[in-house]
């Protein structure tokens, strides 16, 4: 075994997004660029000499060829060993549990999240420091300087190692130690929730489906609810992890996994449908006849997590992301706890979950967690619900409507322009955004706008400012439209509108969101001219 040092040259445009570095899986396996990008990583976190990292991935195609070039770096940079799921595999949430609880220096997750997987379609690698959380900007910016200096990489010439065996191996001076993905992760699990009263819940009958989407919950889903809670053989489904997640969208939402809205929309549905997405952490909760926003399941389950016995003594605190619905601020201030806004990305709850400031937090793109780990998890929020299902023995529509009931309905919807010409989007925004200090006192579509700002925000932890994070425009009476790039796409630019109503009588919270959203959905045609600047018809995906 010889390390190797490769010359190379600064590859373009490998800087880390939302969710770490992610392109068409193609461009990774051009030559160098896995490695470039590797190396920086190193680089960037002052090398890995003598630490540990874990590694694991989604399972999508490349993601073992990825994780041993990965292995045969960090040895050749000198680490002392690295963690590894058996397979190549790991969960988002998973890797995260066992990078805080092995005490590791971070850990490399090999994914796309939610987006297909294939060697047409993409791939993902993100870095996640040792609070288990993805890296903040200051650590990602410190990358990508890397990415822009790198002269060479280092890296073993041997053979493959075999990852499909438990327990430990040397590479050169390096350990490589591959464990059981599940195991810790649902060991702890066990420790969050009431698994003996979800157990009864499942003897006494009730139904559930849970769709892996192909992805990596799979595993962990078949293990914690089938073999662990009894829910009946077959409950979960599209449970084996395929490298092209089955040829589909592993994004668990009303567009992507309609197989399983279908389902809980017709005469057959089970008691409780979930689902969640290709690296683990995001999900989907829908009840017999009832889908749940994430902005509502998070104010759900900031309400009601004093049931399950890991917050029996109640929440420090909750925060969400901007464009996240402000269903969860109402019981935050009937509790009396600090509810923080923060911009979209998981990594801005990091110091909140770090300070003890919040113990819940959420996104409107399908994230829940807490701060178990550092990560969003989206097991963990089907694991709450199941746990508030069965201590309250009501059912999910009962739950949404008594929750509306006490604290009113945020309608809400995102609608989603995809593959937009970048060009395009960004001049429909600098145009409204020039406009921005106009706005108020007009009305559009019979709403007449109270405030308008570009959305900033200075973390109360560590002071760290972050600008650029949205355009949203309040209206009399507490709608609100919100307006961003993604940070996420591969492919020319996504527009995201987030639209919102509040509607505090009980007697109309039972609309359809879509039509309870009309007159804001025409108000922000009406200020940003969505059709003219993209040349859209209508929206590609609706949540
Ligand atoms: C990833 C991040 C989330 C974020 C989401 C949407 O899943 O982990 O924290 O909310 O992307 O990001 P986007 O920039 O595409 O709206
Ligand atoms: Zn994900």
């Amino acid at each position: 075994m010889q390390i190797a040092t490769h010359k190379t040259a600064p590859i373009d445009g490998q800087k880390p997004g939302t969710s770490g570095l992610r392109k068409k899986t193609r461009v990774f396996m051009e030559p160098h660029y896995l490695e470039n990008f590797v190396q920086s990583i190193f680089d960037g976190i002052g090398g890995v000499a003598g630490r540990t990292l874990v590694l694991g991935g989604d399972g999508r195609y490349f993601n073992d060829r990825a994780a041993q070039v990965i292995l045969r770096m960090a040895a050749a940079n000198g680490a002392a060993r690295v963690i590894v799921g058996q397979g190549g595999i790991l969960s988002t949430p998973a890797a995260s549990h066992i990078i805080r609880t092995r005490g590791t220096d971070g850990g490399i997750i090999l994914s796309a999240s939610h987006n297909p997987g294939g060697p047409d379609e993409d791939f993902g690698v993100k870095f996640n420091t040792p609070n288990g959380g993805p890296a903040p900007e200051e650590v990602t910016e410190r990358i990508f300087a890397a990415t822009k200096q790198i002269a060479a990489y280092r890296i073993l010439e041997t053979h493959d190692i075999d990852l499909g065996t438990l327990g430990e191996t040397r590479l050169a001076e390096m350990v490589v130690e591959v464990i059981d993905p599940v195991a810790d992760y649902a060991a702890l699990m066990e420790r969050l929730f009431d698994f003996d009263a979800i157990r009864t819940l499942f003897r006494s009958g009730f139904t559930l489906r849970f769709d892996a989407m192909h992805a990596v919950t799979g595993p962990y889903a078949t293990r914690i609810l089938e073999e662990m809670l009894g829910a009946p053989e077959g409950s979960v489904v599209n449970a084996v992890p395929s490298p092209d997640f089955g040829g589909g969208h592993p994004d668990p939402n009303p567009v992507w996994a309609s197989d399983l809205m279908d389902l809980m929309m017709g005469a057959d549905a089970p008691d409780f449908g979930a689902a969640s997405d290709g690296d683990g952490d995001r999900n989907m909760i829908v009840g017999r006849g009832a889908y749940v926003t994430p902005s509502d399941s998070l104010a759900v389950l900031a309400a009601l997590a004093h049931l399950a016995p890991g917050y029996a003594g109640g929440l420090k605190g909750v925060a969400r992301s901007m464009p996240t619905s402000a269903a969860v601020d109402r019981v935050a201030e009937a509790r009396g706890i600090p509810c923080y806004e923060t911009p979209t990305g998981w990594k801005f709850f990091g110091s909140l979950l770090d300070a003890g400031r919040a113990t819940l937090c959420g996104e409107e793109s399908a994230g829940t967690g807490s701060d178990h780990v550092r990560e969003k998890d989206g097991l963990w929020a089907v694991l709450l619900w199941l746990n508030i299902l069965a201590a309250t023995g009501k059912s999910v529509q009962q739950i949404l409507t008594e929750h509306w009931a006490r604290y009113g309905r945020n309608y809400y919807s995102r609608h989603d322009y995809e593959a937009v010409d970048a060009g395009q989007a960004a001049r429909m925004l600098d145009a409204l955004r020039a406009r921005l200090d106009d706005l108020p006192g007009q009305s559009f579509a019979g709403l007449k706008v109270e405030g308008a700002d570009e959305f900033a925000y200075t973390d109360p932890v560590d002071g760290a400012t972050s600008t650029g994070q949205g355009l949203r425009i309040r209206f009399e009476g507490g709608s609100r439209i919100v307006l961003r790039l993604s940070g996420t796409g591969t492919v020319g630019a996504t527009l995201r509108v987030y639209l919102e109503r509040y509607e505090a009588d009980p007697a109309a919270q039972a609309e359809d969101p879509q039509a309870a959203l009309s007159q804001v959905i025409a108000a922000a045609e009406a200020i940003a001219g969505i059709r003219a600047h993209t040349g859209r018809e209508a929206p590609d995906v609706r949540t």
